[in-house]
């Protein structure tokens, strides 16, 4: 397995580490892992799971994704002082017809460090390594009334397009859903 960036980088400026986890160093950042969906699903983030979000549960689904982190299953942390405050999933598509292709979830940012580049900084090393492996298209799906959508227009993503009540809230109720892109290569199809 190669999973790339265990050399972290760094923003001196902002003191933030982002560093990409394997399956084996992912066990060691758990409850932090924890921390992050509960904080998100508790402020009402469309993450895949309703408030409130038992700790149980984060942690089953943490493990459940830790075995499968591989070459086409990436997970950057962003930490502060030794504490994670900010996590990406970026997903390669496998099929013959969308190997130029890779899939963003689960990008969260602690509410407490907002507004400070985090986001950014994590999407910029998925973009990265996507690149590198010939990923020349991004897509993530998001709640269409989220301020996260809002923060990924500003991070460079396109709307392909909202579909009414594609998902429900944090707090069960139906939402509309975004389907956001990024071509990272502009030239390529
Ligand atoms: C979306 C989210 C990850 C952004 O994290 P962040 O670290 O605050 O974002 P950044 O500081 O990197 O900001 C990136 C850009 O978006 C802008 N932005 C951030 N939050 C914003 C908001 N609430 N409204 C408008 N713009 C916003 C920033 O100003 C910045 O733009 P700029 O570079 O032009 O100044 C964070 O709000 C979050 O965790 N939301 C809950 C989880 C979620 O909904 N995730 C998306 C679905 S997977």
């Amino acid at each position: 397995m190669t999973i790339p960036a265990t050399r972290p980088t760094v923003d001196a400026a902002a003191g933030i580490e982002i560093r990409a986890l394997t399956a084996a160093d992912a066990h060691w950042h758990l409850d932090g892992l924890c921390e992050l969906l509960e904080d998100g699903v508790r402020a009402g983030a469309s993450l895949g799971f309703l408030a409130p979000l038992a700790r149980r549960e984060a942690e089953l689904d943490w493990q459940d994704l830790q075995p499968a982190l591989s070459d086409a299953n990436l997970l950057w942390i962003a930490r502060a002082a030794e504490h994670i405050v900010g996590c990406v999933h970026m997903r390669l598509a496998t099929t013959a017809d969308a190997r130029h292709r890779a899939t963003v979830e689960r990008l969260v940012v602690l509410s407490t460090h907002r507004r400070r580049g985090i986001a950014g900084a994590l999407l910029a090393a998925a973009e990265r390594e996507a690149l590198e492996r010939g990923r020349t298209l991004l897509v993530l799906d998001v709640d269409a009334a989220a301020e996260a959508a809002r923060a990924l227009h500003r991070l460079g993503w396109d709307a392909a397009g909202t579909i009414p009540g594609y998902l429900a809230g944090a707090d069960g109720m139906p939402r509309d859903g975004t389907r956001l892109f990024k071509r990272l290569a502009p030239d390529a199809r």
